[in-house]
């Protein structure tokens, strides 16, 4: 089963924090997980996915407009009934992060995805809208995105693995 990661990064923090998913994605037995970034992303691949996560910096407590202009094309990739996720990342705690993962979920929802984070149903540490990381610290936020990661991973089997 197949999974993507898509994300933008101009100074390598989203990038790094794509890469800590899509190995824990890739660590649930049966998942081939992949992140691409927005100027590289394989289409076949992204629409053989069950699950796609969509990961942002966060600009002036949105999305990037690189994001943005990429969500305005998701329905392309064929994600209606897919699994989908979102994670950003931000200078400050209270930067901005959480109104973009919004944004991605939005458009998510506008396509017919199955958004999804498990929210507080698997007990701590509760990851509500998706997963946050801050420059400078991002290595405080591992353990929560390689959880993040499992949860989606295994989720997305719950639901598509035949
Ligand atoms: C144009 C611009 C706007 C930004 N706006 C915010 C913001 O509103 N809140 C915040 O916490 N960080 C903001 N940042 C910081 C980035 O979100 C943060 O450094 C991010 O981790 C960069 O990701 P990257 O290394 O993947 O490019 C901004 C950065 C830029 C370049």
């Amino acid at each position: 089963m197949k999974a993507s990661i898509v994300y933008h990064s101009v100074s390598g923090n989203t990038r790094k924090m794509a890469q800590v998913i899509a190995q824990a994605m890739e660590a649930v037995e049966g998942v081939e997980a992949r992140a691409f970034s927005l100027e590289e992303v394989d289409e076949a691949w992204v629409k053989e996915s069950a699950c796609v996560i969509v990961g942002s910096p966060t600009y002036y407590a949105s999305v990037s407009g690189e994001t943005k202009l990429f969500l305005e094309k998701l329905g392309k990739y064929g994600v209606a009934g897919k699994l989908g996720g979102a994670f950003a990342t931000a200078n400050y705690i209270h930067g901005g992060g959480e109104l973009a993962m919004q944004t991605i979920l939005d458009h998510m929802l506008v396509c017919g995805m199955l958004v999804y984070s498990a929210g507080g149903s698997q007990g701590n540490p509760v990851i509500h809208l998706g997963p946050e990381a801050i420059g400078g610290h991002l290595e405080d936020a591992e353990e929560t995105f390689t959880l993040y990661g499992r949860r989606m991973a295994q989720k997305a089997k719950e639901l598509f693995k035949k």
